[in-house]
């Protein structure tokens, strides 16, 4: 299962490089509104400045909702950085903008699946990765890593190429269970990888180790 950040934070963007194990960097607008980060040329400045920290898949989201203006914009990010993916939300247009950026040679992330039957569509289209939203799933009394199995069965029954990318991450146990269900992406806040590092017995053990090795 390959590692991507979810965030916008550039700081938090090269602690995650630095530990070695990052495959890619996800964003959306809510992340980039975080930053601050304001008006076209200050995002592609951002994406750019993300790009140059990470070698791996970048998703930079479209604003816009209408077939048109998505492909348009897509075409603009992608511009950007070859590692850029086009980050597409799953609504009518969206499949449309995906098919078209699928038959231009533009790789895409369709956004906001929260159910089989959107992910299928998003992989007929041809989108790289699909995203799952685990997170806001299991808020609304759902089970977000179910969607993720479902979808790995389906995915591998109907051979599709699409890549199933677990977004909306709170836990370092959603990262584990997202790996047992068969996801091929996790994207996670930095808490969330760090959070894989804690077991208090590793603590105790370590302690005891260095508090011994006075002795040596
Ligand atoms: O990038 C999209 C997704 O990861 C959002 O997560 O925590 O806002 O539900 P969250």
């Amino acid at each position: 299962m390959k590692f991507f950040i979810d965030t916008g934070n550039l700081a938090q963007i090269k602690e995650a490089s630095e530990l070695g194990i990052l495959d890619g960097v996800t964003t959306n607008p809510s992340l980039m509104a975080k930053e601050g980060v304001k008006g076209e040329a200050a995002i592609a400045q951002h994406y750019k400045a993300i790009c140059e920290i990470v070698d791996g898949d970048i998703s930079a989201e479209v604003l816009s909702t209408d077939f048109e203006s998505m492909v348009e914009e897509g075409k603009k990010l992608a511009a950007i950085h070859p590692n850029i993916v086009v980050k597409v939300p799953m609504i009518k247009d969206g499949i449309k903008a995906i098919k078209w950026f699928t038959d231009n040679g533009i790789r895409t992330n369709c956004t906001l699946i929260f159910s089989a039957g959107q992910a299928i569509l998003a992989a007929k289209a041809g989108a790289t990765y699909v995203s799952p939203f685990i997170g806001r799933i299991d808020d609304s009394g759902w089970d977000g890593i179910e969607l993720i199995r479902q979808m790995r069965l389906i995915f591998d029954i109907q051979g599709y190429k699409t890549e199933i990318l677990a977004a909306s991450i709170r836990n370092a146990l959603h990262i584990i269970k997202c790996a047992e269900a068969g996801a091929d992406v996790c994207t996670c806040p930095l808490d969330s990888i760090l959070g894989l590092l804690k077991h208090p017995l590793t603590d105790i053990g370590l302690a005891k180790f260095l508090e011994d090795a006075k002795k040596m």
